[in-house]
């Protein structure tokens, strides 16, 4: 996709296959929309009313206007002006992007931009605009037998109107959209691609392919010996009861200047990576366990995030580790009340072999510390009790330390990627008591997230730690059914308005 911009004085002259303009609720003619009226001499306003009001999601497809150089105008709704913040921009732009795809049109033109008048929110919302347009036009084609010719998506080049003035922040903010976006369509490429193609082999793979492209990452992939050697007895014990061989993938980007700058502390990202998720001994029930190949998008978050950092060429440095494996019933898989020796010397009681996320987790969280990290975020489709509590709308946030959670959850609203905090109390941890362990793996049928996230919070007492458990937002079910590509969007901005040292 190629994004560009184009200054929004003579709209009506904009030669393209779409135009779009907005209007508010109650048939307000935005100033991009009333100055395409003027120039086809009212061909908007006569479908104002019944036909078009101008509410949130609505759009009309109006073709060859008389005076009007672009093929189609596009009226997007907008809904409420007063109302009409950054998430309603989005929304707006995103429908105008999906029509594009739909009539097969090649080239588009949105004026939607111009509607913001504060040249500050500018870049955020052209950001956004190209995100919106990634979103619109992924699809996922890796495994099925014969293109599908209908879903093929023909829209090459998308340009955002703007003031003069505003060019610059525009193309910054289109910029760093493009990457985030190609970061969020990988990620959901591998949460989409089946267990039996996805395996912990083909993530390291789809790794050192990323580390080959770009020169700022390097990649290390410890195997099954090397992994052993470094006492991570909690991973292997998942990973033994599958065929599949266990991978540690260390991620180290470091931006340009980075490298030559002396050595600074990394914000260490952690992913879950079980690339599916049987439940192992405690097996899952057969209904959506189809569903457990997407118990990687952890994984997979973090490799979308670091591609979208390599794609805007970052210039801090960040540290990505992922553990991941298999979790399958076998001979030699996990047991109920199995013992296991974490790599931080913690004896963990594993009382259901299906709470396995935090037995990857916990030895990787204990490897991150030998970066001296600012900060440690780990990101797991971690517990159906955050799905229970949260849905799909809100990843859930778990952290002991204020400033960090603050800091997460700024970024999570900045990038329309939400996140609600959770507790990690200590109180908690009595439900984590073992009679023959330091530890047990669960903590009951009460406050499922919490004592996920309690378990994890035994292991990351050497620095700042923060827990994503994106059960209920990396995947949607029912009918679009597929990745979301979440949460790289908040991973991104966090990553920048911490290296830039603002925490707004
Ligand atoms: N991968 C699952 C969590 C999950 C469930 C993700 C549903 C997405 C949707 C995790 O490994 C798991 O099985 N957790 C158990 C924990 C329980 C045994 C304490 C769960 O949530 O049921
Ligand atoms: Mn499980
Ligand atoms: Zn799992």
């Amino acid at each position: 996709m190629e994004f560009s911009t184009r200054l929004d004085t003579s709209l009506h002259q904009t030669k393209t296959e779409a135009l779009a303009v907005g209007v508010f609720e109650a048939s307000k003619l935005t100033l991009e929309a009333q100055n395409i009226d003027r120039a086809s001499d009212g061909q908007l306003t006569k479908v104002l009313g019944e036909e078009f009001t101008g509410s949130a999601g609505q759009t009309l497809v109006l073709r060859e206007l008389p005076g009007v150089h672009a093929r189609r105008v596009v009226l997007v709704g907008l809904g409420k002006e007063d109302e009409f913040d950054d998430k309603a921009f989005y929304k707006a732009e995103l429908a105008f992007a999906k029509l594009c795809a739909q009539m097969k049109v090649k080239d588009a033109c949105s004026a939607l931009l111009s509607i913001c008048e504060d040249a500050n929110k500018l870049e955020d919302r052209a950001r956004l605009s190209a995100q919106a347009v990634h979103d619109a036009t992924y699809r996922y084609t890796e495994t099925f037998g014969k293109p599908d010719p209908k879903k093929d998506v023909l829209l090459k080049k998308f340009t955002v109107t703007c003031a003069r003035s505003n060019q610059a922040n525009v193309k910054a903010g289109l910029a760093q959209g493009d990457a985030i976006g190609q970061g969020m369509n990988f990620t959901k490429t591998l949460g989409n691609l089946p267990g039996n193609i996805c395996t912990p082999t083909y993530l390291a793979n789809q790794a050192k392919d990323l580390a080959k492209a770009f020169k700022s990452l390097k990649v290390t992939v410890l195997d099954q010996k090397q992994i052993e050697a470094l006492g991570m007895g909690s991973f292997l014990s998942v990973a033994r009861g599958s065929e599949e061989p266990p991978k540690f993938i260390v991620l180290h980007y470091r931006g340009k200047g980075e490298s030559s700058r002396k050595k600074t502390a990394p914000v260490v990202l952690v992913g879950k990576g079980i690339t599916f998720d049987t439940g192992g001994i405690s097996l899952k029930p057969a209904a959506t366990m189809d569903e457990m190949k997407y118990d990687m998008c952890g994984a997979a978050s973090v490799l979308g995030t670091i591609k979208a950092l390599c794609e805007m060429a970052w210039e801090g440095e960040m540290v990505g580790l992922i553990p991941t494996c298999e979790n399958m019933p076998s001979g030699r898989a996990n047991k109920p009340g199995d013992i296991v020796t974490s790599m931080s010397g913690q004896t963990i009681e594993v009382l259901n072999t299906d709470a396995e996320g935090r037995l990857i987790l916990c030895d990787a969280l204990t490897y991150a510390e030998k970066f001296k990290p600012d900060a440690v975020i780990d990101i797991a489709t971690l517990t159906g009790a955050c799905v229970v509590a949260l849905g799909s709308v809100n990843t859930g946030l778990f952290s002991p330390n204020d400033a960090l959670a603050d800091e997460l959850l700024a970024a999570s609203r900045k990038a329309l990627d939400p996140a609600w905090r959770m507790p990690v109390e200590d109180d908690y941890q009595e439900q984590l008591k073992s009679n023959f362990a330091d530890i047990a793996n669960i903590g009951g049928p009460k406050a499922g997230a919490v004592t996920a996230a309690c378990f994890l919070a035994r292991f990351t007492k050497a620095y700042d730690w923060a827990h994503l458990d994106i059960a209920g937002t990396a995947w949607n079910g029912g009918q679009n059914k597929g990745a979301t590509g979440r949460p790289v969007p908040l991973l991104v901005q966090f990553l920048l308005a911490r290296a830039a040292g603002q925490n707004d």
